[in-house]
């Protein structure tokens, strides 16, 4: 084979389609008989291995990927995996991320199918969150990037000059948010240079929802003190227990006080696509902006994150930036519907887009309401299941798809101290075992087992045989 023999004819890389396509299959059909955590046996291979200096044949590489990488996944796609807030992949996204990489399009913008594409996936977005179908957005990496691109946005609206004159010269502005919040928020607060000394971490209430008295009291404080108010940050859905903030009150707050409302929905708000959730997101319909994650709630595979926008043409005023070697002329046969290089802060972008549709033309709305209701139930069931046990407390009511617990035998420590270490390595020991795989976390100072069902695969044996699990390793670890 020749050196520049990068193409591969239409027989051998249907073969070689035909040899991925097992490998998928085989992968997804033996997870369930895997440790959930596939950790990896030989990691010198991988690490230490140095710059290969001549090309293998196409199938031996694969074989090496299905020998040393494929069977050591993170476990997400496994019923039993419940850890962070990372979803089990539908599959579709994966035939659709093949060909996505088919096409190779580069999403900054142009007349091509990929742009429409993703414009219409903005579009529906906008109506699973409920927002004017006039909101512009696009797709990003991931929540985190959906925030930044959100607040990037907000901080140009709610401080014009910034973009010209730079931070340092601009009068400081005051930014809200719950102690509840993401840490991409204080990244992205950080990285925009509003400083995290003018970020307002305002308390949460016993459920873990932004306290209004007191969010209130810190704005009419800023003022007195000559500091101005601009952006509040409500939670769709907060990481650690799926709180929901009283997202029309914010609504309401940053209409009559002049603030922008983001709302961070990375993990909540395409529940809203379920009818019967929808209404404990009243008031996310009013937000000048929401971050959004199709890679949690809709089960495509990494990466998708989504940013909207109320009020078109904001996002362009944030990013906006033409230069003569890109297409500005609406005469070019070149110029697309949308370019959403103007809309975030990257140019060449991936086609995310189709694994979206594509969901969303196979399962459609009923199909995720479906879903997420699966979840929803599954997390039910799990809180109850822990309630019905003595030696379990239940940390924090589901509102959504997690559920916090912990072991608290009566032959247990009673100290916060003791119940951590032991919560921890309870944690460590299902993990570490392979039979489950969740995280802990804090909820107000105190240690939890925190378990995050987005996942379609998993059943009530799986959360059962959960608590069954983490009593037995518990009581092996106190003896
Ligand atoms: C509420 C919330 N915001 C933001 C993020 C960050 O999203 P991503 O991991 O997609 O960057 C998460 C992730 O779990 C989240 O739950």
């Amino acid at each position: 084979m020749s050196e520049l023999e990068f193409d591969l004819d239409p027989e051998d890389l249907r073969r070689l389609g035909r040899r991925v396509a097992d490998m998928v299959a085989d992968q997804r059909a033996s997870l369930p008989d895997r440790p959930v955590f596939g950790k990896l046996a030989d990691r010198a291979a991988l690490l230490d291995e140095p710059l290969p200096q001549t090309g293998l044949p196409v199938d031996a590489v694969l074989d090496l990927v299905r020998e040393r990488i494929l069977p050591f996944a993170f476990g997400n796609s496994h019923p039993r995996f419940f850890a962070f807030i990372n979803a089990t992949a539908d599959p579709v996204g994966t035939a659709a991320d093949t060909l996505a990489s088919a096409m190779n399009s580069n999403c900054w913008g142009g007349d091509h199918a990929a742009i429409h594409v993703e414009a219409v996936v903005v579009r529906w977005i906008a109506s699973i969150l409920g927002l004017p179908a006039t909101a512009e957005g696009l797709l990003t990496s991931g929540g985190s990037m959906a925030n930044f691109t959100a607040l990037a946005t907000a901080r140009r609206a709610v401080s014009p000059a910034v973009r010209e004159d730079g931070f340092g010269s601009t009068e400081p502005f005051a930014v809200y948010v719950s102690d509840e919040v993401h840490n991409c928020v204080d990244k992205a607060i950080d990285l925009l240079g509003i400083g995290w000394k003018q970020m307002r971490k305002i308390p949460t209430d016993d459920r873990f929802r932004m306290r209004m008295d007191l969010l209130r009291e810190a704005i009419a404080a800023d003022r007195r003190a000559g500091l101005r108010p601009a952006i509040v940050v409500g939670n769709a859905g907060t990481v650690n227990t799926g709180a929901i903030d009283p997202l029309g009150e914010i609504a309401d707050l940053c209409a009559r006080e002049g603030l922008w409302f983001h709302a961070d929905g990375a993990y909540g708000a395409m529940a809203r696509i379920s009818p019967r959730m929808a209404p404990l997101f009243d008031g996310l319909e009013r937000a000048d902006s929401v971050a959004a994650d199709p890679h949690k709630w809709l089960y495509v595979p990494y990466e998708a994150g989504a940013a909207l926008v109320s009020e078109p043409g904001r996002m362009a005023d944030a990013f906006r930036r033409p230069a003569p070697y890109l297409v500005h002329d609406p005469d070019s046969p070149v110029a697309g519907p949308v370019s959403f290089n103007e809309r975030g802060p990257e140019l060449s972008r991936s086609f995310k887009a189709l694994k979206v549709w594509m969901g969303l033309k196979r399962h459609g709305r009923s199909g995720y309401a479906a879903a997420v209701e699966h979840d929803v139930a599954m997390a039910r069931f799990l809180a109850d299941e822990v309630k019905a046990r003595p030696d379990f407390e239940l940390m924090a009511e589901p509102v959504l798809s997690i559920v916090a617990f912990r072991y608290r035998p009566r032959n247990g420590p009673a100290d916060e101290d003791g119940l951590a270490r032991l919560n921890r390595r309870i944690v460590n020991r299902l993990v570490g075992s392979g039979a489950f795989f969740l995280a802990p976390t804090l909820l107000k100072g105190r240690t939890a087992m925190r378990t995050a069902i987005v996942n379609f695969r998993t059943t009530e044996d799986d959360l059962r045989a959960l608590v069954d699990e983490a009593a037995r390793a518990g009581q092996a670890l106190l003896a």
